[in-house]
């Protein structure tokens, strides 16, 4: 008894000493104006010490990826920090490889500005912009995922790449949060975005974007992601998706063939039943033009007595292993909930496509 007793109070003081440490560096310490140094002198910024280095970077308009507002949850907001940036924290590694480790890889959100600091940056982040725009159209596709377009104000275009993301920045009690959509406008629409939202019950972004009409404003930061398209016209490209996972999947394949007319493609949706099915009209008119499309929707839940359904049936996978020929050059994008992934990597390694050539988005961030 007297162990445990010992063990408790250790613990509260711990505790206590944590807090009064924090409270103390918040109401206490100052560090000053400190200097960051970017890209060995690409940018060189002055901040307010004492704030993350997320948030020093954002006032700076430097807009890193951050699905989870901050929170050390998403692992999106890695930069490598060179001098400065203190021990990492064991808020850090779980989502830290070793290899990030040795070469200064850190969360951003979790290294505090303490000091002066230098960082490297890829220079794609560093193009990154916050756009202001217009909603112009709104539209449910299914009874939970709604299409929401936006006309771009300021800055008018986008420059992106099939496949990349925005960041939309929706209000809270707290200010803004950052969340992560897919674009699902093809890259030939320079001053369009369009996002495909499921409603996620209690998710802060998807309710505010659900609620939004035509005429109302919006932010967002990017582009963002680093997924490239092969340009070898040999290569076939393989969609696979399901839910929301079709918004990347849609601008892929509207600028892939926008590019490639005559290029090989293929779309694996799934879906659990016929209320889920969307965009199929869209594609079936697209591969009517299009010889070498090739479009499968299967349905995963048992039909019911008032769905009527002629086409594949069971978990998406199984129809990737029945169309696809092994041993075809391919380049495979995959976007949907982990277990999809798993199954489908697995399909793909067994027809002979390589791990270099599979890109997956598995949805690993929290409720948006
Ligand atoms: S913003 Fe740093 S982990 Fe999510």
């Amino acid at each position: 008894m007297a162990l445990i007793w010992g063990i408790v109070v250790f613990t509260g003081v711990l505790v206590g000493l944590a807090v009064a440490l924090t409270v103390a560096e918040r109401f206490l310490v100052t560090y000053g104006i400190c200097k960051i140094d970017i890209n060995a002198g690409e940018r060189d910024l002055e901040v307010e010490g004492g704030q993350t280095l997320l948030s020093a970077l954002n006032s700076e308009e430097i807009w890193i990826p951050s699905a989870c507002g901050g929170k050390g949850t998403c692992g999106y907001c890695k930069v490598t920090v060179l001098a400065g940036g203190g021990p990492i924290l064991p808020t850090e590694t779980p989502y830290l490889t070793r290899r990030e480790v040795r070469t200064g890889v850190r969360l951003a959100c979790q290294v505090k500005v303490r000091e002066d600091m230098r960082l490297r940056i890829p220079e794609e982040l560093l193009n990154v912009q916050l756009f202001a725009a217009t909603v112009t159209s709104t539209r449910s596709v299914t009874y939970d995922i709604k299409e929401i377009r936006f006309a771009l104000n300021d800055p008018p275009e986008i420059s992106h790449r099939p496949g990349q993301y925005v960041q939309i920045l929706a209000p809270s009690p707290e200010g803004p949060v950052s969340r992560a959509y897919s674009i699902s406008s093809p890259i030939h629409e320079p001053n369009v975005v369009e996002l495909v939202v499921r409603l996620v019950p209690g998710g802060l972004a998807s309710t505010y974007l659900h609620s939004l009409e035509v005429g109302n404003e919006a932010s967002f930061t990017g582009p963002y992601g680093e997924f490239e398209l092969n340009e070898d016209p040999d290569v076939e490209l393989v969609c696979v998706g399901g839910g929301v996972g079709m918004a990347p999947m849609k601008n892929i394949i509207y600028s892939f063939f926008r590019r490639w007319p005559e290029r090989s493609c293929w779309l694996f949706f799934g879906c659990r039943t016929t209320r889920d099915i969307f965009y199929l009209d869209e594609f079936n008119e697209l591969a009517s033009k299009h010889p070498n499309f090739h479009v499968v929707y299967a349905l995963s839940d048992e039909l019911g007595p008032d769905e009527r359904w002629d086409g594949e049936t069971g978990f998406i996978h199984l129809s990737v292993d029945k169309y696809l020929e092994p041993n075809v050059r391919r380049q495979a994008f995959l976007c949907g909930p982990p277990p999809m992934i798993e199954a489908v990597q697995r399909v793909l390694h067994d027809k002979g496509v390589g791990g270099d050539d599979i890109f997956y988005d598995d949805f690993g961030t929290p409720a948006r």
